[in-house]
């Protein structure tokens, strides 16, 4: 059964808007703990533009269930993983000008310094997991350096149009975790996903995690985190 790690990076934004000190994101983490999250996922971006380095330091004294840390191979980013040590760090790409990500991570083009920032996670303890496209050659590249996991980029998916464009996607998915899991990798998949999409890559086998976020934070100002989470926890149970 696929876990759910609820990504709570738009709870701070909200707070960021008034850069204020709510809502605040660890209060957030509580509630999804409490709505029965299975992992907290928060991105700490170089531009500090949702969450903040307090946040990780104090959603690392609070969380009890898996804390994951997105974050770009970047060495001073890399430098507080280490002192802070979350459960997990998914790697992933970051540009300044994009609204959230926006693709998988091109390890063709960043090789050296994806292999460096596996190596000295993985030497502290830490399980990496990295952002990717459904694309064999990127996947056998993630194996080689050295990755623990793969979340799969649910991106092109989520915007397909019902039918038979986004069949077609749930296709090249099912096909890469295949793959994934073939290599001895553990599969997990996000971006995009919502109440109504997210069942069917649940349901690709050996999923075993899949990070949510805007839909979760979206549906909680309405019907509240908690709720909210335990929603989405049951829909892909
Ligand atoms: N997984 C990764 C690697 C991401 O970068 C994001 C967005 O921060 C998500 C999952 C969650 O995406 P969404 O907010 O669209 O659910």
């Amino acid at each position: 059964m696929a876990q759910l790690g609820v990504n709570i990076d738009h709870v701070a934004t909200v707070r960021q808007a008034r850069r204020t000190y709510e809502p605040d994101p660890v209060w957030a983490a509580a509630l999804a703990e409490l709505g029965g999250a299975d992992g907290i996922t928060l991105h700490l971006r170089e531009d500090r533009r949702h969450i903040q380095d307090r946040d990780l330091r104090l959603l690392r004294e609070t969380v009890t269930v898996k804390l994951n840390l997105e974050m770009a191979c970047a060495e001073p980013v890399c430098r507080i993983a280490l002192e802070v040590k979350p459960d997990q760090v998914t790697l992933v790409p970051e540009n300044r000008q994009e609204v959230t990500t926006e693709g998988g991570l091109d390890l063709t083009t960043c090789r050296d310094r994806a292999a460096e920032t596996i190596r000295k996670l993985k030497e502290a303890g830490i399980v990496v997991s990295l952002f990717l496209d459904p694309d064999e050659g990127q996947i056998a590249l993630g194996k080689e350096l050295g990755a623990d996991a793969v979340e799969l980029h649910t991106g092109c998916y989520a915007l397909a149009k019902v039918g038979k464009a986004r069949d077609a996607e749930l296709v090249k998915l099912t096909k890469a975790g295949k793959v994934i899991v073939a290599a001895g990798l553990t599969l997990h998949a996000g971006h995009g996903l919502n109440y109504q999409n997210a069942r069917a890559v649940a349901d690709i086998p050996h999923m075993s995690e899949l990070n949510i976020g805007h839909s979760i934070v979206a549906r909680a100002i309405m019907v509240g985190f908690q709720t909210a989470v335990r929603e989405m926890r049951d829909l892909i149970a």
